[in-house]
């Protein structure tokens, strides 16, 4: 069945088309109805059914002879480690992991926060969870004690699991003072924590309240798999919003099995068996559902990678991975693929290596721009995806569906929308705008499976943010068009929020932090391209009367601020002092325009300023500070 039939199967009948992907899964208590809804309307899938994520992603490929099977391999080039676990070896340390985190009191439906870097353990600890019914929630290594503690306060996790260190190519990443502020930030929460110690920076353990991973591990017994409820939470990831406040998006058991395992096998088209690699760290949503839980649902070989696209040791290491392991299918962020093409613009390092296997490389996370993507094309034989997707979605919205129809591509367009994802461009007053028109992307409700549908600790922040706009759709966030052809291309965001090296980050919360420095009265920050990481954030500094330290002082004090405060992934660096921000005439600051004078973009003084001369104001000091070109 080609594309077209198997899409419209999918919005004509969602029910018929879910009930039969959720045949691949195994479910300990079958569901009484296919689709319901939550009491904000949002859609409950496999209503009453149960099984288990773990069961469903280790032990019954155990059971059906997959048992020998590698099912994960950890290099760190850091390191110099190399590593494999078979399913069956998996399944045994998961199955004791469980058993660990089950001795400390966690139950189905308690929190347990995961603050690690790649390595097996943290995949250990995620599925662990899943397999005793708590509910992960990670936290990215990049970020920093208060965001860690904001993220401990709106999960409430019962324990902790950390690592002693995460490892940068340049530095080791001590991660306990980061818990350590953490906890004071957010006392009375955390009962425990337990610390995976690392010999390249051991932490010092607390008495009574820290536990070292390998003692814990000594005396745990393995832990069976629990009965989880279809709409009990997997996981909670936080994610940007437009304030300082994160989202924590709820990711729904059964629904999210269903939904990944039709993917692994109709977007990627990934066979059980092969190696599947997707380049992104835990800590985000790609790594939950490409690294950790779509290829092993799908019984794959999945890999984890202790490293950079450079300088771990060269540019050359991705290809060295593919070559090695004999991957597959590839996923990474274009940023990625940005920084190897600048070092090796030729592929010198790339054409060493025997690339064969590789079927597809997928990326996604940002916009691909077209000279990486052609750049791609020049150096492999095989389709490059561009596709699209979001935490909140849990699993792509659009792409070139390899598993069903392989379609020809338009470079700049991550081409047609899913199954499952009824995508429309929307205008203003909620009409679908012409072919090729720029508009809202909005999915049609309801969502298919996987996708949350609402927040942690904030069911009304979801609908505010997703279902308000446009009644009976949900709305991305992101702006762009669909062509003549069916081909969408996602443009640009909407809201305050930037991408960075393909993370995702909101300028109202970084506004926050440099706000609470001392020497700021107010700023505004916005994004800035940027040709490695797509942009970076940008600040803008008006300094309250009276300080008198040099601006260069102030922006260096700043900097380092929000680096504490958030986390160096922020990759706050760069600012520049002003006298005041151009404003409405009601007060709101004119970031649109900011940016575009920033990128040296053609803008129109908005018809609502409140001084025109304050754009010219910031103009001059963006180009005094080499920033926007004169
Ligand atoms: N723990 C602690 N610090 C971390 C970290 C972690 N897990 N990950 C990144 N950092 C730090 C880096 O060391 C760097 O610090 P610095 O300011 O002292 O140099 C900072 O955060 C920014 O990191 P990064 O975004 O990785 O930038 P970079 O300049 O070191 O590398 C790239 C640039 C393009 C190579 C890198 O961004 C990259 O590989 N990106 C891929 C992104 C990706 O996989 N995204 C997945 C989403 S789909
Ligand atoms: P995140 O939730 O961190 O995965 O970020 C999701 C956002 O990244 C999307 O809403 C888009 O703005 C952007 N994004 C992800 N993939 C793409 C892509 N292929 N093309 C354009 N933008 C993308």
């Amino acid at each position: 069945m080609g594309y077209a039939e198997v899409y419209q199967r999918s919005l004509v009948d969602p029910e018929a088309f879910w009930a039969e992907a959720a045949q691949h899964i195994d479910w300990s208590k079958p569901w009484d109805k296919v689709l319901g809804s939550d009491d904000g309307g949002g859609a409950q899938w496999f209503v009453g059914a149960e099984g288990n994520t773990c069961w469903n992603a280790l032990d019954r490929h155990v059971a059906a002879g997959r048992g020998a099977q590698i099912a994960l391999i950890f290099d760190s080039p850091i390191t110099g480690t190399k590593r494999t676990y078979t399913y069956a070896e998996l399944t045994d340390h998961v199955a004791r992991v469980a058993g660990m985190l089950a001795s400390f009191g966690v139950t189905k439906g308690d929190r347990v926060l995961i603050y690690m870097p790649v390595i097996p353990e943290a995949v250990m600890c995620m599925l662990a969870c899943a397999r005793i019914g708590a509910i992960h929630s990670v936290v990215f290594g990049g970020f920093a004690g208060p965001e860690l503690a904001a993220r401990i306060k709106d999960a409430t996790p019962k324990l902790l699991v950390a690592a002693s260190c995460g490892l940068e190519p340049t530095r080791t990443v001590p991660y306990m003072p980061e818990v350590e502020a953490a906890l004071d930030l957010a006392p009375g929460i955390v009962e425990a924590c337990i610390v995976f110690q690392r010999p390249q920076a051991e932490a010092t353990l607390k008495p009574g309240r820290d536990h070292d991973w390998n003692d814990c591990m000594a005396r745990a017994v393995a832990a069976p798999c629990a009965a989880v409820g279809s709409n009990d939470p997997l996981y909670i990831l936080y994610t940007s919003g437009t304030t300082g406040a994160p989202k924590g998006i709820v990711r729904p058991s059964g629904g999210h099995m269903v939904a990944l395992l039709w993917a692994i096998r109709n977007v990627y088209n990934a066979q059980p068996g092969e190696v599947f690699w997707a380049c992104s760290d835990i800590g985000w949503a790609v790594g939950h559902s490409f690294a950790v839980y779509g290829p092993l649902l799908n019984g794959n070989t999945t890999v984890f990678f202790e490293g950079k696209p450079i300088g771990t040791p060269d540019a050359g290491a991705f290809w060295r991975m593919i070559a090695e392991y004999k991957v597959s299918t590839f996923f990474v962020a274009p940023t990625a693929v940005r920084a190897i093409k600048r070092e090796d613009p030729d592929g010198v390092l790339l054409k060493r290596h025997d690339l064969a296997h590789l079927k597809a490389f997928f990326v996604a996370g940002e916009r691909c721009d077209p000279p990486t993507a052609q750049w791609l094309e020049s150096m492999f034989p095989c389709p490059i995806v561009d596709h699209w997707w979001q935490t909140e979605s849990g699993w792509p919205m659009a792409s070139n569906p390899l598993g069903l129809e392989r379609f020809p591509i338009k470079h700049g367009s991550v081409t047609k929308p899913v199954p499952g994802w009824d995508i429309q461009a929307l205008d203003g007053d909620g009409y679908q705008v012409a072919a090729g028109e720029t508009g809202a992307i909005v999915a049609k409700l309801p969502l298919p499976p996987g996708a949350a549908t609402t927040l942690w600790n904030a069911p009304q922040r979801y609908t505010d943010a997703y279902l308000t706009r446009y009644p009976g759709h949900y709305l991305t966030g992101d702006a762009g068009f669909i062509d003549a052809d069916g081909y969408l291309s996602v443009m640009t965001r909407t809201d305050d929020v930037i991408n960075v090296a393909g993370h995702r980050l909101a300028t109202g919360a970084i506004e926050e932090v440099v706000a609470a420095y001392p020497a700021i009265a107010e700023c505004a920050v916005v994004g800035l391209n940027d040709e490695l990481k797509g942009q970076v954030p940008l600040g803008l500094l008006v300094l309250k009367a009276g300080v008198t330290h040099p601006q260069a002082q102030v922006i260096a004090d700043v900097v380092q601020h929000v680096r504490a405060c958030m986390g160096a992934v922020v990759a706050f660096k760069t600012a520049v002092v002003v006298a005041r921000l151009p404003k409405t005439r009601s007060g709101k600051v004119l970031r649109g325009t900011i940016a575009k004078i920033a990128n040296g973009e053609a803008y129109a003084q908005p018809a609502t300023i409140e001084d025109p001369a304050a754009l010219s104001e910031v103009a001059a000091a963006l180009s005094a500070a080499g920033i926007a070109p004169r």
